[in-house]
């Protein structure tokens, strides 16, 4: 039986935000070149997407491009960056015919024309559906969007526009490419890996994490049930005790 009926539809998260890794292996381990890898990795997309929209979950935030992955061989970066201008425009019936609004968050002026481009116009045809937001981190770096943010700040404080008693943790959040999107309850990674990789380093910080072995273009709907159950079973604190929570 499907892990879907042990979910508690009263303690969703809104956001799940993934990092979708372990392609490489994943082609390793099929005599395969690793891009054959990303490109299966599409279908768990699909899923997980699929999958999230149908729960009712609201945000849903996928690592797809970080600032590092441009050390990656020529040839793997290329075959990512056409792969994320294919998929963009496959599957944006798909997505228009779910009510999927789709947005990228990263430094998106700077990947190639083409991926920028395939993107804006999936922005654009996709802007007013609002079942779920799909956000794509593309050429994103969680330092590099805290540091933008700071800039900005320093900027419009010097200007005058702000005061220093005015920039607290909201204001922070305001300015970063998250603005207006709430928190992740939970975040996702696959493939084993138990680290963090430069991904809403500000947004994570009371998120409850979840690992699997589980390779990404494995990864299926019920890898993200049990990813949710096992989230909906832990005790969130937030830096108070275990009994204030039961009085409250
Ligand atoms: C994640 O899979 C996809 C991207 C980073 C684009 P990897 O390509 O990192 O796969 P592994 O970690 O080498 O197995
Ligand atoms: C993180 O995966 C980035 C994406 C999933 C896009 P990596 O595979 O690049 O992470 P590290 O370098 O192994 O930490
Ligand atoms: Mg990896």
């Amino acid at each position: 039986m499907s892990l879907q009926t042990q979910i508690d539809m009263t303690k969703l998260p809104q956001h799940i935000a993934i990092i979708m890794d372990g392609n490489g292996r994943w082609a390793k381990q099929h005599n395969k070149p690793r891009v054959f890898g990303h490109q299966n990795g599409v279908k768990a997309v699909r899923q997980v997407t699929e999958g999230a929209a149908e729960l009712g979950v609201k945000h849903l935030t996928l690592y797809a491009f970080s600032q590092e992955n441009w050390k990656r061989p020529k040839f793997e970066v290329n075959t990512l960056m056409k792969l994320f201008v294919k998929t963009v425009e496959k599957e944006l019936d798909t997505l228009n015919n779910n009510s999927i609004k789709l947005n990228a968050i990263g430094d998106l002026e700077n990947l190639p024309k083409d991926t920028y481009k395939a993107l804006l116009r999936g922005m654009e045809s996709t802007q007013d559906n609002n079942r779920m937001t799909l956000h794509l981190a593309l050429n994103y770096s969680s330092r590099w969007e805290i540091m933008n943010a700071t800039k900005r700040i320093a900027r419009e404080y010097k200007e005058g526009l702000l005061t220093e008693d005015q920039i607290n943790d909201e204001l922070m959040s305001q300015y970063l490419t998250t603005s207006g999107i709430p928190d992740p309850e939970l975040m996702i990674r696959s493939s084993g890996e138990h680290r963090i990789s430069n991904y809403l380093l500000w947004q994570l910080s009371y998120s409850e994490l979840y690992f699997t072995d589980v390779l990404w273009p494995d990864f299926s709907k019920e890898d993200l049930y049990a990813a949710i159950i096992s989230y909906q079973n832990r005790e969130r604190r937030f830096g108070m005790t275990g009994d204030q929570l039961i009085k409250s």
